[in-house]
């Protein structure tokens, strides 16, 4: 599937639950989903539906967001279902790790065949402080979960956030030293509960870590290597060097609505389409794609919706 600005889309983004077991404070309100906003979510059989059409349209990867995916019902229903449609080559979730423990063997059962996990700090106070009620515990369980149930390939996603967390910079890039993971920093983006206060340009970690060298480009990264080290790190920076030029993706929400940009408020409701009706929505959301965000020069996402409720 080809955009208007010739962009290959072959990456689906599918939201399957807007709830989350964390309460990250730049990411959810304390008291969790408003009741208002919560969703009305798609059965598993359509989310398997839609995830179809898209591979029937060209989609060749599946990622499973959230909120956090682990804490929707019938998780390995749809796990089974999207692995199980021929054209998909890949199918990715992205956890909290809160779960992670015990659903580790059964999500790599179900045909999951990478996982990138959400980590912000390594310091049990401050996850506790940021997550407003998560264990850091239980996420370094389901890590060492996932390692033994056989996953490759697992990517932490830390959400770079000044005052917070740019004193773990070397603590994390040792990790990635020690570990064969790829330690991702994140530019925190203005959407819903994430303000610019804490903004922190990814710079900061080549600053911190000069001895971090290129080791090539993987997606919306930019990747780095310490010498002889194990595993990478990599540069997320949808602020300071904007990736929408090479842009594969689009996302579905947990209520089914098709949004072609993660920061445009545009989205087209699928939910009730099947068949042939369904590819053709899906076909006009890739159509009306734009070119990039604006973000870096408004200060603020014209997302319209919250980040879990989209997925990221
Ligand atoms: P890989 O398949 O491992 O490359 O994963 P991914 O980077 O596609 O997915 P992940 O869910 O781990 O996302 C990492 C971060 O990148 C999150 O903070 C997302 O919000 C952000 N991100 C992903 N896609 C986009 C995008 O299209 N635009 C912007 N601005 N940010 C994105
Ligand atoms: N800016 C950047 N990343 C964010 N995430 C959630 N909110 C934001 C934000 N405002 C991240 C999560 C997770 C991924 C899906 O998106 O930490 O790793
Ligand atoms: Fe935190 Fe992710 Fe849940 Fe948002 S969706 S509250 S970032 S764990």
């Amino acid at each position: 599937m080809r955009d208007r600005y010739a962009r290959n889309i072959t990456y689906l983004r599918l939201s399957v639950t807007d709830l989350c077991s964390l309460r990250c404070r730049y990411c959810m309100p304390a008291e969790g989903v408003p009741k208002r906003e919560h969703g009305d979510a798609c059965s598993v059989e359509e989310l398997v539906e839609i995830a179809r059409a898209a591979a029937d349209c060209g989609v060749r990867k599946v990622r499973l967001t959230g909120g956090e995916p682990l804490v929707r019902r019938g998780i390995l229903d749809i796990c089974r279902g999207v692995s199980a449609i021929p054209e998909v080559e890949e199918l990715c979730l992205t956890t909290n790790g809160a779960a992670l423990s015990s659903l580790a063997g059964p999500l790599k059962d179900a045909g999951v065949d990478r996982l990138n996990v959400s980590l912000d700090t390594l310091r049990p106070d401050r996850y506790a402080y940021m997550t407003r009620v998560g264990r850091l515990e239980d996420v370094l369980r389901g890590l060492k979960a996932a390692a033994e149930a056989g996953f490759t390939g697992t990517k932490l996603n830390v959400v770079l956030m000044k005052d917070f967390n740019d004193d773990e910079i070397p603590g994390f890039v040792d990790l990635a030293r020690r570990y064969p993971v790829e330690v991702r920093f994140i530019e925190l983006m203005p959407i819903g509960e994430g303000g610019n206060a804490q903004f922190l340009p990814a710079q900061a970690v080549l600053d911190a870590c000069p001895d971090l060298r290129p080791a090539g480009g993987s997606g919306v990264a930019r990747r780095y290597r310490s010498p002889g080290g194990r595993g990478t790190v990599g540069l997320i920076e949808p602020m300071s060097r904007r990736f929408c030029g090479s842009c594969d993706r689009i996302r579905v929400t947990a209520d089914g609505r098709l949004k072609p940009c993660l920061h445009s408020g545009q989205e087209i409701p699928l939910r009730g389409l099947r068949g042939e009706a369904l590819r053709q929505a899906i076909q006009e959301g890739v159509a009306a794609k734009p070119e990039r965000h604006h973000m870096d020069e408004t200060g603020r996402s014209e997302a319209g919706r919250n980040m879990h409720q989209i997925g990221g």
